[in-house]
């Protein structure tokens, strides 16, 4: 393995935190469905529709500003066919995560929240960070920014007692979270992620951009897409849009930003939007 990191205890992560999150079964199926080039639009919407929470989520969130289509999308068969199999996968995704975590919040409801927002901020973004680019696919990339740190919430979830001691740890020592859970846990948050997006059949490149968001240069493939979510996390904590579990703001990998090659005043122009719109976002989702 070539991460920057101290090797994973697999074993050690699985014993530790024995029942990981499972995602819904509608959300399973559909992305079984997605990977399946078989599958027809109509079989899709009709396990959408199946579930009516997940058909009104999704109707939700194709006629919000995020998407801004002109008319309203009133069918789960005209959003698929606006938005193609992968798009709707994503956007399920998202729309689920929270619903599959919120469960437990009511345990460490206001820490939870300021992971959630810092979650929200990297996606968002990753988003805008995409369309300076012109990124082909800019909700893939919300979608990575969403679940980069997925592994610091199951540790809050999971293990509460464990995490409080990586958190003082890093306050006290002023290391960063990630260091900090190395020492106390011997693993960090991006190897749970990287565990947990396996166990979800989630697409390889998500699951690279999870394992890989610390050091994008060390990773040999999807290196844009790993650096473009190092830079909203770098970013999001610089602009303080919630709380990644240290003060301190991780180390910028220059050689793999220089890549992206995005001028100065657009950085700019990033932040500024950054802000509007997590406001936009924080108010369409539930967490
Ligand atoms: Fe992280
Ligand atoms: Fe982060």
């Amino acid at each position: 393995m070539d991460k920057n990191r101290v090797t994973p205890d697999i074993n050690r992560i699985v014993s530790h935190i024995k029942d990981l999150p499972t995602l819904p079964r509608s959300v399973l199926k559909i992305t079984a469905l997605v990977n399946n080039p078989q599958a027809s639009a109509k079989d899709l919407s009709g396990v959408i529709t199946d579930d009516q929470v997940l058909t009104a989520r999704l109707l939700r969130l194709v006629n919000s500003s995020f998407y801004g289509f002109p008319q309203r999308i009133a069918t789960v068969t005209n959003a698929i066919v606006l938005l193609g199999f992968d798009a709707i996968r994503n956007l399920l995704l998202t729309t689920s995560i929270f619903g599959v975590f919120s469960k437990k919040s009511d345990i460490n409801g206001k820490q939870l929240e300021r992971y959630w927002d810092h979650a929200l901020g990297c996606a968002v973004g990753a988003k805008i960070i995409g369309n300076c680019i012109k990124y082909d696919n800019e909700e893939e990339l919300f979608v990575a920014g969403l679940l980069h740190d997925i592994g610091k919430i199951v540790e809050i979830l999971f293990i509460p007692e464990e995490f409080e001691k990586v958190r003082q740890h890093a306050e006290t020592e002023k290391t960063l979270i990630h260091e900090a859970e190395e020492i106390i846990l011997g693993y960090n948050h991006t190897d749970i992620g990287e565990l947990l997006a396996q166990k979800w059949n989630l697409p390889e490149k998500l699951s690279h951009v999870i394992a890989f968001h610390h050091s994008p240069s060390t990773s040999k493939q999807f290196l844009k897409e790993t650096t473009i979510i190092h830079f909203a996390d770098i970013l999001c904590r610089s602009l303080d849009l919630g709380f990644g579990g240290d003060n301190r703001i991780p180390r910028l990998d220059f050689e793999a930003l220089k890549k992206l090659e995005i001028k100065q005043k657009d950085i700019r122009m990033i932040m500024e939007k950054m802000e509007i719109e997590f406001q936009t976002m924080k108010g369409l989702f539930e967490y």
